[in-house]
């Protein structure tokens, strides 16, 4: 995610505000930048990569002001480079604003500012809010903030100088962190709390709407119509390392709890639940090709290789396609027949994985359409897929992968839906339909965050084993591989995912009371199936946890433990059901004193062989 830090009072501007942002890195960015009123002009550095370039730059040529603004950027529109470094300016260079979120509406703004005469110098959805100032602005910054703000669809926490007005920052949030700290003569905001805990432990966090006026002697807060709103000043205890986990023990965890956000911030602006309609500008796929396509290939590692085979049931079950799915170091060798028809679906979070890397080269040899699912903007796989789809999840910092997983499930919702609307293999019913299933997901996904005190009960009670199963059926079998994964990856426990109904097969002769059973039993068109399988393994005196459906009666008196997770169609069980995996294996290694956010022997991003 972006970072923003402000600040105005009698210190050197630059000073604090490297300061702040140094401390705001664990947030990960690719650029960043810093504007200063100085001598009643507005001054610039920009630079793209790490803080220390820009720092680099500052000290050959020192930046003097008391009000500032500066940036740390995670790029959602525009490659990582200095133009489309923040801060940005409107024509005149009086207008600094610095942002953090999506604006949703930016390409149709930006058209009408063009066509008015207005000049760009970025690619990135930000600088049409400094040309909505500047469009506005008569004098006053705050009434130009205002009227900028009613035009624009999206998330933003905001801050803007103008060289006119030297002894006032203007900020504003909407659903995007923004908070603004309280100094002796000198005031602060920041995206989060650690950038100011040098400075100040006494903070305002804004509220959705909040628009604020910061002075170095005082901080207005007001909504649009320019009202006083009342705000509590809370007092932050923390140190600086719990305030970068938000008050979280572990990244992984506050990762897990990011998740509602992180899927709604994949979907917004991606598509409407009033029209029914998927808008996924950012790729070039022409509804010819979509309608022509043959097959599609899924090819990644781990974590993400258990999300395409989610995404195999989407493809298949909505858009009618034939999907194959392939562990990328096993795809690279085995002499793939590369359909021209098809299209390979690469998915990583990170788009450095080695063996995934290798196979979308091996794709784009054959001259297949490939599609990257990333989570990095400008990382490899981005820049070599002909087309990318990006997840919106922010670093992820927790080795054991969780938002990102979420975060790739709801892309490949958005291109089943897409496609299947586009091949006319669903109606249009059916496609508002599903649609609206979607957008109340990060809803329902809260539900299930509510039981992550039960989950940590049970874990403590399951800690111990030294072997675990998990099984599913269907669209849920992935769910089984994924929590199996993640429970051997962050707490060394041996653990299994099967489809459960291969049990019979073999499996089932390893079951007895020292080996618990994990069964994903949400309802499904195979839950009797599933609760043959539940008979199966209590039948050898195995011990048996259930993820289910609420309301479901029957389940209590098959199984030992019970999670439950609010009713939803099938096809999107697996976003939620797979919540109850993470915070099982998170809270198992938390009992058993591992290190949870750097498992040993693992890298977060596998770049080699
Ligand atoms: C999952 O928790 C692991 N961190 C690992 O399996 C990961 O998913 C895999 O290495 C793929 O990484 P990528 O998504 O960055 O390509």
């Amino acid at each position: 995610m972006c970072g923003i830090v402000g600040y105005i009072g009698s210190k050197n501007a630059g000073d604090v505000i490297i300061d702040g942002l140094s401390r705001l890195e664990y947030r990960g960015y690719d650029s960043a930048g810093i504007a200063v009123i100085s001598e009643g002009k507005i001054d610039i550095r920009r630079s793209v990569g790490k803080l220390k370039q820009l720092v680099y730059q500052l000290s050959k040529n020192e930046l003097k002001g008391a009000t500032g603004i500066g940036h740390t950027r995670w790029a959602t529109h525009g490659k990582p480079s200095e133009e489309n470094a923040h801060p940005h300016t409107d024509c005149s260079g009086k207008i600094v604003v610095v942002h953090n979120g999506i604006i949703e509406n930016y390409l149709e703004l930006k058209k009408r500012l063009v066509s008015e005469g207005h000049k760009f110098k970025s690619e990135t959805d930000t600088e049409v809010l400094a040309h909505l100032v500047e469009e506005s602005y008569k004098g006053d910054i705050f009434k130009a903030v205002v009227a900028a703000l009613s035009q624009v669809r999206g998330t933003y926490a905001l801050g803007v100088i103008c060289s006119d007005n030297p002894g006032e920052i203007i900020a504003a949030r909407q659903d995007a962190p923004l908070i603004a700290g309280i100094g002796d003569n000198e005031n602060f905001i920041a995206s989060d709390i650690p950038a100011l805990l040098p400075y100040t432990r006494k903070m305002i966090f804004l509220e959705e709407g909040d628009i604020i006026r910061l002075s170095a002697s005082k901080i207005e807060v007001l909504n649009r119509k320019g009202e006083e709103q009342k705000r509590k000043i809370q007092n932050i205890a923390w140190d600086a390392v719990q305030a970068e986990k938000g008050g979280f023990k572990h990244f992984m965890l506050k990762e897990i709890f990011e998740q509602p956000q992180t899927i709604q911030d994949t979907f917004r602006g991606r598509m409407n639940p009033e029209t029914g309609k998927i808008e996924l500008g950012e790729l070039n796929i022409p509804v010819e090709a979509v309608n022509n396509l043959s097959k599609i290939n899924i090819v990644a590692c781990g974590t993400s290789y258990h999300a395409g085979l989610v995404g195999k049931f989407l493809f298949e079950n909505l858009a009618k396609i034939p999907v194959e799915v392939d562990i990328a170091s096993e795809f690279r060798y085995r002499e793939p027949i590369i359909d021209k028809n098809a299209i390979t679906i690469i998915i990583s979070q990170s788009g450095e994985t080695a063996d995934t890397l290798a196979a979308l080269k091996l794709v784009k040899s054959g001259n297949c359409r490939t599609l990257a699912i990333c989570n990095v903007m400008g990382s490899t796989a981005s820049r070599e897929a002909d087309d990318t789809l990006y997840t919106r999840c922010g670093p992820e910092i927790g080795v054991a992968s969780t938002k990102a997983f979420t975060g790739q499930l709801t892309a490949l919702y958005l291109l089943a839906i897409d496609w299947a609307s586009k091949r006319k293999a669903i109606s249009k019913e059916k496609a508002e339909a599903v649609i609206k299933e979607l957008w109340e997901i990060p809803g329902r996904l809260n539900e299930v965050l509510k039981a992550s005190e039960d989950i940590h009960a049970l874990a403590k009670e399951f800690s111990g084993k030294r072997d675990f199963l998990f099984l599913g059926r269907n669209v849920n079998y992935p769910i089984a591989l994924e929590g199996a994964l993640k429970l051997k990856e962050i707490s060394y426990i041996h653990a299994e995912g099967y489809p459960a109904g291969e049990m019979k097969h073999g499996p089932i002769a390893l079951i007895d009371e020292n080996m618990p059973v994990m069964v994903i039993a949400t309802e499904s068109k195979v839950y009797e199936k599933i609760l043959g399988n539940i008979e199966e393994a209590k039948a050898r005196g195995g011990t048996v946890l259930a993820i289910a459906s609420e309301g479901d009666t029957q389940i209590k008196a098959k199984t030992t433990r019970q999670i439950f997770v609010p009713r939803v169609d099938e096809i999107f069980s697996p976003i939620l059901n797979v919540v109850p995996t993470q915070l099982f294996s998170y809270y198992v290694a938390v009992v058993l004193g591992c290190d949870v956010d750097q498992p040993r022997n693992l890298a977060k991003s596998v770049t080699v062989e």
